[in-house]
């Protein structure tokens, strides 16, 4: 198969779009598939080698914000103002759409994306074209984007295209997109510039939208994105990798990858493990430029699972935790909550994945834990007692970033759930409390500094109601996002 040629010859790459041709580029973000805004054949050629869909519109790149009026109309004040602090820079405005923008490069939509990237390269093959450029991401549609110019020349092996080299993209994921139509302004895709980056500079204050279903005005939420082959697993700030590998149960440790920074890998004790290292210690700007570049690693690399850190949501966290979760989407992760995480919810822990479909994970923590405090001797007996070990538990306190992780939440009795809910009434879609699975509709008794007896007939129950919700699980229940009202009547009595 013949490679598509890598060039740093920006003459020949300008010529070629003046041609009409496609040429993809490095940009700060990612790098870019380009073509000349205006020329409608070569946007529907790159619209073709993407693989991507027609209702996706694509960002049309500028060298300077003296371009602007040139694609765009009506531009409000807050337009200027924002592109004189962040441009050229990974911030990409929506604005109203000029006549002269063909329909094909905003999928028929009124308005235009549109921005100046941070990258002398290609910015200067903007000028020397003479033209705006739209540019997608130069992957194939649901791959990682490039960072290099070896994966845009990975994903289009066989195809004629020209690449220009400008090295390893320095921010590593996609631009901020903010849609100045609407009032106020709104983060349609977050990257590393944020809201409060925007109100810090600006004083222009733009509403994040943090839910899925604020997302769908920029049409390429709505598609998979970002995902490798493997299973990727996130690993909490506070959660050990060690931790999370032992609840995999694998026997070829080398079908697992870690990303993390030397150091982490210096302290995990478990040998075997694939590894990709972001840089010497742990940082959320580092590990946002080699994100994409590691799942291309390990798939090249056949692993089957993929372990990453979860960083802090703020600054470039927002937009890494963003990719990350959504790569990880395959993997929907249950989590058992009671008051101190070390006798009921790390047995349900234990039963749950000693049990679980493919795909699902729990994990547990408590309302009132210290975080590091092992399981009770008497709950490590009775899971044993099942061949279920659960020694290695170290108790987990309840954060927010815990909870937002979660697909479903199963705190062991109706108390915790109305203290989870009272901490975060937005949680009432996935909380259900355990004894909705109970078939005898009961929460679970505390049974801690009792006897090995009570500890026994704990377990019983929590054995009982998990089997339940495996079952539900295993059926597809929770496939799909469900409504109270089909949780209600699938309550055991
Ligand atoms: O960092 C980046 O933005 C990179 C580099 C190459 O510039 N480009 C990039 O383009 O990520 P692409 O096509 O992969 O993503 C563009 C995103 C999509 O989610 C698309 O739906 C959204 O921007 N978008 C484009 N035009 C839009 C519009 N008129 N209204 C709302 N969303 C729009
Ligand atoms: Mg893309």
């Amino acid at each position: 198969m013949n490679k598509p040629e890598i060039t740093t010859d920006l003459e020949r790459a300008a010529a070629r779009l003046k041609d009409g041709g496609v040429v993809a580029f490095p940009t700060e973000t990612v790098y870019g598939l380009g073509a000349v805004a205006t020329e409608r054949e070569a946007v529907e050629a790159v619209f073709q080698l993407k693989g991507r869909p027609a209702d996706n519109p694509l960002i049309v790149h500028l060298s300077d914000i003296s371009w602007l009026d040139q694609v765009a109309d009506d531009v409000p004040e807050e337009a200027r103002h924002l592109f004189a602090a962040f441009a050229p820079g990974p911030l990409t405005l929506v604005l109203k759409k000029k006549m002269n923008v063909p329909d094909v490069v905003t999928a028929s939509l009124s308005t235009v994306a549109v921005r100046i990237p941070d990258h002398e390269v290609a910015r200067d093959l903007i000028r020397l074209t003479g033209k705006p450029l739209v540019a997608p991401s130069a992957n194939i549609s649901g791959k990682p984007s490039p960072t290099t110019a070896e994966h845009v020349q990975y994903d289009f092996a066989g195809r004629d295209l020209l690449i220009v080299d400008g090295g390893a993209c320095r921010v590593g994921v996609e631009s901020t997109v903010l849609d100045l139509t609407v009032s106020p302004p709104v983060i349609l895709r977050p990257g590393v510039i944020t809201a409060e980056d925007i109100k810090e500079k600006t004083g222009i204050v733009v509403e994040a939208s943090e839910t899925e279903e604020a997302r769908p005005k920029s049409p390429g939420q709505k598609y998979r994105h970002y995902s490798p082959q493997a299973t990727v697993i996130t690993v909490l700030p506070d959660q050990s990798f060690d931790e999370v590998v032992s609840t995999l149960s694998v026997d070829d440790l080398s079908s697992i990858g870690v990303f993390a920074d030397e150091e982490t890998l210096g302290s995990i004790k478990t040998g075997g493990l694939m590894a990709y290292s972001y840089g010497t210690s742990s940082s959320v700007d580092q590990a946002a430029k080699s994100l994409y570049a590691a799942f291309r690693y390990f798939d090249e690399h056949r692993v089957h699972f993929i372990l990453a850190p979860l960083f802090r949501e703020e600054g470039a966290g927002i937009a890494y935790n963003d990719r990350l979760r959504r790569a990880a989407h395959q993997v929907r992760r249950v989590l058992f909550v009671c008051t101190g995480n070390t006798c009921r919810s790390p047995m349900a822990e234990g039963l749950f994945n000693a049990a679980a479909p493919a795909g699902w994970l729990a994990s547990s923590a408590g309302i009132y834990a210290y975080g590091g405090d092992t399981a009770a001797a008497n709950a490590v007996a009775v899971m044993r007692r099942r061949g279920i070990e659960i020694g290695a538990h170290r108790s987990v306190p309840v954060t927010w970033d815990l909870l937002k992780q979660q697909t479903l939440i199963v705190p062991l009795t109706k108390e915790h759930a109305a203290a989870l809910l009272d901490f975060d009434p937005s949680l009432k879609d996935k909380v259900r409390p355990l004894s909705a699975f109970a078939p005898d509709g009961k929460d679970i008794g505390d049974p801690f500094g009792q006897t090995i007896e009570r500890y026994e007939q704990s377990a019983e129950a929590i054995e009982a109601a998990v089997d339940v919700l495996l079952a539900k699980i295993t059926s597809g229940f929770f496939d799909n996002t469900q409504s109270d009202e089909t949780i209600d009547d699938n309550e055991g009595p």
